[in-house]
């Protein structure tokens, strides 16, 4: 059964939404726990708005990048702000594949390649929101098929849980009518001294992988798996994130900073385990990332281009946040020695991601 929103959102959105639909069917929830954190929530996306934490002084900033308006998300230059990705979250080369000897099409939204779930993707359409409470949201979608090419009509569930452990959990399911892929994450993209207030240089990062997938000059994995080891990729001890953002290296130079799969370290597949953690010495606060996914893409929001002007009044700017992707490898459907993707009829896609917060 579907329950009354806690609050309507005083902002519109679109899709195969006018902007009017938007307006009525957009809304906000409000979760928040017992040690100050909240946490607001839009169906517009199954998006996270606001992720509001306190620092080691006890006092509270939002460590998400986003708008206080929908219209803000809708002329952005970065629709992705805290929604969920997918049904493929980021590249698929040339928008195509094969599944089962079938050429399957896609949406191509980045010149040749298909990004983000294409123009359709679930990060501009309005969810259901299909339960609610003070610590947990539960939204649903439902894509039918051939929408932006993809095969099967698609049944998704993205749900929050905040607990009182400074955890947000966050869990994707879905299930397909016919033989899919899928690769669902979060974009959300942090600053843990406040969104809109610079550089996360400074933020020191640890990442669980010995290796990383290169990518070609389109952002598409070459298909190789390149160790880590003596390069600016090697996160295994913590460091800051700048110090070697600006190394000569081919990689680094291609996507302009760090927006790389890396390939995370795990004791058994599927199994939730520690995969990153980011300190940011000023504020004394600490994001850390658990997944069942194999992979961590890892982005240093080098495409933001400070046309934006955030909630906090001030532009975005290349390399003022980071974005921690937990996902299935890039291209995968295109890459046979990549962990599967696909999603036959009768079988469900589960993972979960936990963000949590510590100060
Ligand atoms: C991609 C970037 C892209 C960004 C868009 C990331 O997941 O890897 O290349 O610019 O999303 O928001």
């Amino acid at each position: 059964m579907t329950k009354n929103p806690s609050e309507k959102a005083e902002f519109p959105v679109s899709e195969n939404f006018t902007d009017n639909d938007i307006q009525t069917k957009s809304c906000l929830i409000k979760l928040s726990n017992e040690q100050g954190m909240r946490v607001v929530l839009t169906n517009y996306g199954a998006r996270i708005v606001s992720l509001i934490v306190p620092d080691e002084k006890g006092n509270l900033a939002d460590v998400v990048l986003g708008y206080n308006s929908i219209s803000g998300y809708l002329k952005s230059d970065e629709p992705y702000f805290g929604a969920t990705i997918g049904p493929y979250a980021n590249r698929i080369a040339k928008g195509s594949f094969e599944l089962n000897g079938r050429a399957i099409k896609l949406d191509q939204n980045e010149g040749d390649n298909h990004l983000h779930g294409g123009k359709n993707g679930l990060h501009d359409v309005i969810w259901e929101v299909l339960a609610e409470d003070k610590q947990r949201v539960k939204f649903e979608y439902t894509l039918k098929e051939s929408v932006s090419g993809y095969p099967g009509n698609l049944t998704l569930t993205t749900e929050f849980i905040l607990n009182n452990r400074g955890e947000l959990k966050i869990h994707y399911q879905a299930t397909s009518d016919k033989v899919t892929v899928i690769n669902l994450t979060n974009h959300a993209y942090f600053n843990l001294s406040g969104a809109g207030s610079g550089s996360i240089g400074n933020h020191h990062l640890y990442l669980n992988a010995d290796a990383f997938t290169p990518v070609d000059p389109e952002m598409i994995p070459t298909g190789e798996i390149q160790e880590v080891d003596q390069s600016p990729f090697d996160f295994r001890v913590e460091k800051p994130i700048g110090k070697d953002w600006n190394a000569e290296d081919e990689q680094l130079a291609i996507a302009d900073g760090f927006d790389h799969n890396f390939i995370l370290n795990k004791s058994s597949k599927d199994s939730l385990e520690l995969s990153a953690r980011v300190t940011d010495p000023e504020s004394g606060r600490v994001l850390e990332v658990e997944t069942t996914a194999p992979g961590i893409h890892f982005y240093t929001a080098n495409a933001l281009s400070g046309k934006d002007i955030g909630r906090e009044g001030v532009p975005y700017l290349p390399r003022t946040a980071f974005c921690l992707e937990t996902q299935h490898f890039p291209d995968s459907p295109n890459k046979p020695l990549f962990p599967s993707v696909l999603l036959e009829p009768g079988q469900t896609y589960k993972t979960t991601t936990v963000f949590r917060f510590s100060w």
